[in-house]
């Protein structure tokens, strides 16, 4: 089937994304982002690894019955096991597919599997046998491909065609490959496996040389029609193929290539920003496409060529990226009406007339202590939904940081309706301010990750804070954000803590005081 002029974007965000370190998600958040790369059109949503945990059971399986649109993936090892789980979570999918995977490389399948290349096909052949049965839509990646032999490669796709799978993946596990080899590889291999044309061909690479994106739109000028990708380029080690630059390449440079997306190029921002809020992972400001400074022309020449024709400096607008170009837009004294019409322009969606007055009267509030209110600061704002309905709620915070004394920290918080106070010293203000919850609320929970990043530019503009705790073996993930960093901080403690009372799989010892 190559040659078809549809390039099929198979994101991969939640599940090899959410393998980079540091990156877990919870199930809420997994959901929100599923929506938005529905929002955005993706064909495929790699939506997780069912068997890894019950965790990834229940993201896959919600997201698989929630999701209409695109469709919806579950990856699973060559193994029974592994295989069924994947097709019980995707069992109400509207579109579903099962993805499974065996390593081909001569390391992998020796020091890891510890399998001769027969057993390796022969389990191959049989869990793409199983799945068909389970699926219609079967994708098969030989693992480590990039560095396997070729002719075993061949054999192998050629006999996992024959079981049923309709997509090969050929993954560049460990990032090794060159753009000329890797794209030569995959011309070659389509053109040598003599069923090649009942399937189709997709990549997967890894970015360890930073070579991600060029191996993959190389492979895509060699025939693939599937690109796997994550936003932002998340994913394991140093991530994989970024989408949106693999999508705004195929875009800009339709002189190049002979297919094109469905992405919705508009939502493209929306999506980074939501991935990068969730994971506390900051996008960096020279990143192609969604970077701060992707767009921004700092020198004179580049701002007066630009002024004279946008050509001179620009090869892509930025409007079709979801860049909105005049930036700065409501104040205190906007109205609901100004601020839904914003909202709309930014294709921000609200579920009810309630959420949009939470929405409304949380911009009130910023107006008043920031004059500017930028279209990042309502992105922010309608992202991180804070739940007024919460068990456990801040009512007042003070810190006190004296250079010559410890830094201390007070809080007032209702607890289920009661209000108790606490005070701690700590390393810094925002360490007293989590001591003097954790006098409060004893979770038995450890920090895994704290970050803060800044949503505009400016001494005013708000922070917003991503933490992580680990609750047992559940990863929670809090937000916060606010023009004070500390009082954000505490805000996503307290959002975490929350999430991990409501959480019903979680065996969390009793607030004190209630
Ligand atoms: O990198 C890889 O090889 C993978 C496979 C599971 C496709 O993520
Ligand atoms: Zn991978």
């Amino acid at each position: 089937m190559a040659g078809t002029d549809n390039l099929i974007i198979f994101d991969t965000t939640l599940r090899d994304g959410e393998q980079s370190p540091g990156a877990s998600m919870d199930i809420q958040e997994k959901i929100q982002i599923a929506n938005a790369l529905n929002d955005l059109n993706v064909d495929v949503i790699e939506a997780g690894f069912p068997i890894a945990s019950k965790g990834d059971f229940t993201a896959v399986k919600e997201i698989a019955d929630s999701i209409k649109t695109s469709r919806i993936c579950a990856l699973a090892r060559a193994l029974e096991k592994d295989i069924l789980r994947a097709a019980d979570a995707l069992k109400n999918a509207k579109l579903s597919r099962i993805h499974t995977f065996i390593a081909t490389s001569p390391i992998h399948m020796e020091m890891k599997l510890k399998m001769t290349p027969e057993q390796v096909i022969k389990n191959a052949v049989n869990a793409v046998t199983i799945a068909r049965d389970n699926a219609e839509d079967v994708e098969f990646s030989p693992e480590d491909a990039g560095r396997s032999d070729f002719n075993f490669l061949c054999e192998i796709i050629e006999q996992v065609i024959n079981a049923g799978a309709t997509t090969i993946n050929i993954p560049d596990t460990v990032g090794y490959n060159m753009p000329h080899q890797f794209g030569e590889l995959i011309e070659k291999i389509i053109s040598n496996v003599p069923n090649a044309n009942k399937a189709i061909f997709s990549v997967h690479c890894h970015n360890d040389l930073g070579l991600a994106v060029s191996n993959s739109l190389s492979s895509v000028l060699h025939g693939a029609r599937q690109v796997e990708c994550t936003i932002n380029g998340l994913g394991e080690r140093a991530g994989n193929a970024a989408l949106e630059e693999i999508v705004m390449t195929v875009k800009t440079r339709r002189d190049i290539f002979s297919c094109d997306t469905r992405i919705n190029t508009k939502k493209i921002m929306n999506c980074s920003r939501l991935v990068s809020s969730i994971t506390g992972f900051p996008v960096q400001p020279n990143k192609a496409i969604v970077g701060k400074n992707a767009f921004a022309h700092e020198s004179g020449i580049h701002q007066d060529g630009i002024i004279k024709s946008r050509e001179t400096y620009e090869i892509m607008r930025a409007e079709d990226v979801g860049l909105v170009s005049n930036s700065l837009v409501l104040g205190k004294h906007s109205g609901r009406n100004a601020l839904k019409q914003k909202m709309e322009q930014l294709n921000l969606k609200y579920e009810s007339e309630e959420s949009f007055n939470d929405l409304f009267s949380r911009f009130k509030e910023l107006a008043d202590k920031k004059h500017e209110i930028y279209d990042e600061d309502i992105i922010q704002l309608s992202n991180n939904v804070q739940l007024s309905g919460d068990d456990i709620q801040l009512i007042s915070m003070s810190v006190v940081c004296d250079s010559s004394k410890k830094p201390y920290a007070k809080v007032t918080l209702d607890i289920k309706g009661k209000e108790l106070d606490s005070s701690a010293e700590g390393d810094g203000a925002v360490d007293a301010a989590f001591n003097a919850i954790n006098n409060l609320i004893d979770l038995n929970i450890d920090l895994k990750l704290y970050s803060v990043n800044n949503i505009t530019s400016g001494t005013d503009a708000q922070g917003e804070v991503t933490v992580r705790v680990l609750k047992g073996e559940v990863i929670v993930n809090g937000h916060g954000a606010d023009t004070d960093i500390v009082k954000a901080s505490v805000l996503a403690y307290l959002n975490a803590i929350n999430k991990i009372y409501h959480n019903p799989n979680l065996e969390s010892k009793k607030l004190s005081g209630i």
